[in-house]
């Protein structure tokens, strides 16, 4: 297959840092739940060309590596090095890694049968997303398929106004989305050309998500972790209802996390 490679990437240190602070501890990054859902989603036969973009380190990917067979072949790339790292600084699987944009994918035209991308495009601007996609809509051959995964806001207007306060502490220009925003949003662009005019919206729920592991491997300064605990025990009730929480003698709360995966065809 060829390989077209980006010649003027530049590293943000954000992803880097991130990368240090604990980014590969986090719980949810490698939990049972949504990586069950992206493998039964991916409907692999086996001798496929997989990519799994903005692959960070590697959960998704390695989910997905056993359900091919020899004829198949799973690459990942990331916009970060250092996301790409093992903690102990090694590059895992180095011959199937690249560093790269997901605007702009190093894999040639109608080359690859599915894309998958988990939770990067809530780092996108909208006309970014506009470009991912086309992306993935170029490197895919007819027929092929992508799966974009989100985590998701439940459909609570409380819900959504403690996840606005959360986000304003922890990372104040991601985008929120509730499942159904997520779905419609990225529907409207495939539906403009970029393949088949039916797309599917499909949920896991990672459960009883523990924040205070959230907040350990953020990277976040240690007032703010704090600031973001205290909010999930002043929650409403509404909001406390919507992400099931339980909140511990030690001081930590326990969420169900909705996950969202919009799968579209060439
Ligand atoms: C929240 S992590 C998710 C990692 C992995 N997909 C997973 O689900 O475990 C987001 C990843 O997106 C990468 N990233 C952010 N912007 C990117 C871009 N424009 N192109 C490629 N990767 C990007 C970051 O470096 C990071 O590894």
């Amino acid at each position: 297959m060829a390989i077209k490679f980006e010649s003027e990437l530049t590293t943000p240190n954000y992803w880097d840092e991130r990368a240090d602070g604990g980014y590969h501890n986090l719980g949810w990054v490698k939990a049972g739940e949504p990586l069950k859902k992206m493998v039964e989603l991916a409907q692999l036969k086996g001798d496929e060309v997989v990519v799994d973009a903005a692959t960070g380190g590697q959960a998704v990917k390695n989910a997905l590596a056993p359900g091919l067979n020899r004829g198949g072949v799973i690459f990942g790339f990331d916009i970060s090095e250092g996301m790409l790292m093992h903690s102990d600084g090694s590059i895992l699987n180095r011959q199937s890694l690249l560093v790269s944009d997901v605007c702009n994918m190093p894999f040639a035209e109608e080359s690859v049968d599915l894309v998958t991308a988990r939770m990067v495009y809530h780092n996108l601007s909208p006309s970014q997303i506009g470009t991912a996609l086309k992306e993935s809509s170029r490197v895919l051959k007819p027929g092929g398929r992508l799966i974009v995964c989100e985590y998701v806001t439940p459909e609570s207007a409380e819900a959504w106004k403690h996840e606005r306060k959360v986000f304003d502490i922890k990372e104040p220009d991601r985008n929120l989305w509730t499942g159904r925003q997520f779905g419609q949003q990225l529907h409207r662009t495939w539906k403009k050309g970029l393949g088949s005019k039916d797309t599917v919206l499909d949920f896991a729920v990672l459960t009883q998500y523990s924040v205070r592991d959230w907040m350990e491997n953020s990277g976040l300064p240690q007032d703010k972790q704090q600031q973001v605990l205290d909010l999930y025990r002043v929650a409403s009730a509404e909001a406390t209802h919507a992400f099931n929480m339980t909140f511990t003698r030690d001081g930590d709360t326990l969420v169900d996390r909705p996950f969202a995966y919009f799968v579209a065809q060439k």
